[in-house]
């Protein structure tokens, strides 16, 4: 065959020969088996299968050379094994970038730009991790117990330890074979098929009704998906408590579900709170944090909680708030400014009071007590940028704890946005 037949014939392959329509793209709402799955550092995510890929859960398929173009650099491979966005607070180099692999090579992205020195082989980036993967995920320390890398291969998973460069290897042969795996949201995700079976990163149990399809959760297709996915008007919104952690993690809590505010780049998704409490089965009344801990109200009754995945009940807990904090009656919200030993717990049936706790004596009693300006409370976050006090779908803003205790007239709310919540507009 000469050159131009060969060329022309390459053209009608891959439907480029001008005017004729370009090649089906595959359809992933047709149930499609991804080769991989990654978040970018952008938190777009990028679905991967043969030479083409997918940006975010919704929109067609594009070739993966328009997104990563070195991609190709070998030629015919037409497909990724394995892909994932490394967490990594200690090596600061590596944190947020993607590494794909390739048969024996690991390609490493930056802000979709191929870094210098790669593609290298996989065991010259990461010793003793096998090559020709069927997936890899990401395992922050928090998760796993240190920042990991989670390598699957038919029933093997090594996981790499990020700072000591060592492998372990385990077997989990009850899960699929995880030809695409997924962290999302602090749950691990192992992809089979159009399916999907949520696992704990350490042991690889499974608990809850796996495996599901995927098209339910990770893509919107019509006739799939939960049914509730329309978002909540920003002037319906409720809350019921707000806290963020020593760690910066900001969690809003409404009903029976909670949401992650800080990790806004992989999207705002409401959760179950029992998802990641196991034993708070009827919502919360008021959460504050405090000393790497969790301290949750429900009714006269206070739970403390160990950060992990999910939250570990502190023994001996729930205990009464009259014991713990000396306090009786119902709390609308409660809240401890950064680096402060004193929790500001918010009750009143008629009038709203602010009582001020030490936390740091024994036994602990209210202190000082001061009526509010606003009524109705629904929930208090402190953070630097000052003290905010929401209150249906509004909030208002004080500079300290005391400001807003010794103001006699309530400040000029503002309402909740989009860009805060989520919500609708
Ligand atoms: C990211 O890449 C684009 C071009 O691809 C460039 O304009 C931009 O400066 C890069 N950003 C960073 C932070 O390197
Ligand atoms: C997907 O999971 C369902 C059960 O939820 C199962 O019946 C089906 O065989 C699975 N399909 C594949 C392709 O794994
Ligand atoms: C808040 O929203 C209401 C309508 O829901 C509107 O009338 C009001 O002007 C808004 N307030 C501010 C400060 O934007």
């Amino acid at each position: 065959m000469d050159i131009t037949s060969k060329t022309l014939l390459l053209c009608f392959a891959l439907g480029l020969v001008h005017g004729a329509p370009t090649a089906a793209l595959p359809d992933r709402c047709a149930g499609i088996e991804f080769d991989a799955i990654t978040p970018d550092e952008n938190g777009v995510m990028f679905f991967f299968k043969g030479p083409h890929l997918w940006k975010g859960f919704s929109g067609p398929a594009q070739l993966s050379t328009e997104s990563f173009k070195e991609l190709d650099d070998l030629h015919d491979i037409g497909h990724v094994d394995a892909a994932f966005r490394m967490h990594s607070t200690e090596h600061a180099d590596s944190h947020d970038h993607i590494y794909f692999f390739l048969d024996d090579k690991v390609f490493r992205y930056y802000n979709h730009t191929l870094e210098d020195g790669y593609p290298k082989g996989v065991q010259e980036e990461f010793p003793g991790v096998p090559t020709h993967l069927d997936s890899a995920v990401e395992c922050p320390s928090g998760e796993c117990l240190t920042d990991s890398v989670l390598f699957f291969k038919g029933n093997d998973v090594h996981a790499y330890d990020v700072a000591t460069k060592t492998v372990k290897t385990k077997s989990w042969p009850h899960l699929p074979v995880c030809t695409s795996a997924l962290r999302w949201k602090e749950s691990h995700y192992c992809f089979n098929g159009h399916n999907f079976t949520k696992f704990n990163p350490v042991t690889g149990e499974v608990t809850g009704n796996y495996p599901k399809d995927a098209r339910n959760y990770f893509m919107k297709c019509s006739g799939f998906g939960h049914g509730n996915s329309r978002k909540q008007k920003c002037s319906d919104i409720k809350l019921d408590a707000i806290t963020s952690d020593d760690a910066g993690k900001t969690y809003l809590f409404a009903g029976p579900i909670y949401m992650r505010l800080d990790d806004i780049r992989d999207g705002l998704h409401p959760f179950l709170i029992t998802r990641m409490w196991t034993e708070m089965t009827n919502g919360v009344d008021a959460v504050f944090s405090y000393s790497d801990r969790l301290y949750m109200i429900k009714d006269d009754l206070i739970y403390i909680y160990k950060p992990s995945v999910p939250y570990i009940l502190i023994e001996g807990y729930p205990k009464t708030l009259k014991e713990e904090l000396g306090i009786e009656g119902n709390v609308d919200a409660a809240f401890v400014c950064n680096n402060k030993h004193t929790v500001h717990v918010i009750q009143g049936e008629i009038t709203e009071r602010m009582h001020n706790v030490d936390l740091t004596a024994t036994p602990r009693v209210v202190k000082q007590s001061f009526p509010l300006p606003i009524t109705g409370i629904d929930a208090v976050q402190c953070s630097e940028g000052g003290v905010f006090v929401f209150k249906g779908s509004q909030y208002y803003e004080y500079e300290s704890a005391m400001t807003m205790a010794m103001s006699r007239i309530a400040a000029i709310p503002n309402n909740i946005t989009s860009e805060m919540m989520g919500c609708e507009d």
